[in-house]
């Protein structure tokens, strides 16, 4: 027999973690059209994808966005910036988080653009610029409320009247972030708006046009149409979620994730008898357990221990005892024809049965976003494509 020999590396199927996000990529193209049907056509689209897309896999999601016609991203870091020019995104890339002086030149190199936050950050970033690439395009965060990154009133206008923004720097856009857009009082999100607008009357005072204006994320989007402005910055949204408001909206949203696994194992328990770490479930009736290939490794919270529930055989089943690094068990006693290599839905739909991501955050008294988040680089992403 003659050994076949590639340049390729074999078919990874066969050792692929049986744990798989699957990421319905129509899903988030029904969710960014349910948005531009909301916003339409008043507003342009910042979309944030960072954390690697909420968990969804930041490439893909970016260039399926862009696409769709989205040109400007939101990133936190450089290196989440970096990694999606390396994959050959071409719109632009905003830095949304802290950058430090020592990461400008490849902020510069990458050609991502900087959220500016302190005076002393744009005077080296000026420094750092070539004859060439001036002036630089940059975004200011003024600090409204919020009380993490960002410029006070006076501060701004200083940086603003400075002679950086003569030649070396030029400014985008203005943003602040909302603090409080999904609570029931809207008393401070009207405070910060009310903050950020005398910023930009003061500044048209001293003749310094602003030429786009931004502070929504999801819950502004949603609950607080003056929060629009000129640009919108979604990200929970666009992946099918909205946070915990207290409120019902308009907009009908798709959940782009599901995430599942298969049964590992099944075993007969006595009743009586402590499960997994610490025995912090006993079976209360002589039962069967599923063991499941997951476990807070891969991001399924340990807070779910004896809370969760998943679907198998159509039906929810509890999460029972402690959540460990790679395993979670649960009682299948009730789906008497469960066997190993079933499939096991811990995040969608199965039969009539559906677990979403705020349900999970609800059992490990968390948010939607963490949930998505969290799911690491152990879970493998599957790409379900546009149509
Ligand atoms: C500055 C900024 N804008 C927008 C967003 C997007 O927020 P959301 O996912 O609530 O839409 C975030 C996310 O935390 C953010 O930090």
């Amino acid at each position: 027999m003659t050994a076949s020999l590639s340049l390729f590396p074999p078919p990874v199927s066969s050792y692929l973690s049986p744990t798989t996000a699957i990421i319905h990529l129509h899903a988030l193209a029904h969710n960014l059209s349910a948005l531009r049907t909301f916003l339409a056509p008043r507003c342009e689209i910042l979309a944030v994808v960072k954390a690697d897309g909420y968990g969804h896999g930041s490439i893909v999601i970016a260039k399926t966005l862009a696409q769709l016609g989205i040109t400007k991203f939101g990133v936190a870091t450089i290196q989440e910036g970096v990694a999606l020019r390396e994959a050959g995104l071409t719109g632009s890339i905003i830095v949304l988080g802290a950058t430090f002086s020592w990461q400008l030149p490849d902020l510069i190199h990458y050609q991502l653009t900087p959220v500016i936050s302190d005076a002393d950050t744009a005077h080296q970033f000026a420094k750092e610029l070539s004859p060439d690439q001036t002036p630089y395009p940059v975004h200011i965060k003024v600090d409204t409320g919020m009380r993490r990154l960002g410029l006070s009133p006076d501060a701004l206008t200083s940086l603003l009247d400075s002679p950086l923004f003569q030649g070396s720097l030029v400014l985008e856009s203005l943003m602040t972030h909302l603090a409080d857009a999904d609570s029931v009082d809207p008393a401070f999100t009207h405070y910060q708006l009310d903050q950020f607008q005398s910023m930009v009357d003061q500044l048209r005072l001293k003749g310094i046009m602003i030429p786009s204006l931004h502070a929504a994320n999801t819950a502004g989007i949603v609950a607080h149409p003056q929060s629009h402005l000129d640009m919108v910055r979604p990200g929970l949204l666009l992946y099918g979620y909205q946070p915990v408001l207290p409120f019902a909206t308009a907009l009908d949203l798709k959940p782009v994730l599901s995430l599942v696994t298969k049964l590992a194992q099944t075993k007969s328990v006595g009743a009586g008898e402590p499960l997994s770490y610490n025995g912090i479930f006993r079976t209360a009736r002589p039962s069967q357990i599923g063991i499941l290939p997951i476990g807070y490794a891969h991001g399924y919270h340990r807070r779910l221990s004896n809370q969760g529930k998943v679907l198998i055989g159509n039906t929810r089943v509890p999460i029972v005892g402690r959540i460990c690094m790679d395993m979670t068990l649960i009682d299948i006693t009730d789906v008497p024809n469960a066997k190993v290599g079933d499939e096991v839905v811990l995040l969608g739909t199965q039969g009539k049965e559906s677990i979403s991501a705020t349900d999970i955050a609800q059992w490990q008294d968390s948010i939607p976003y963490e949930v998505l988040c969290s799911i690491g680089p152990r879970v493998n992403r599957k790409y379900e494509p546009l149509s």
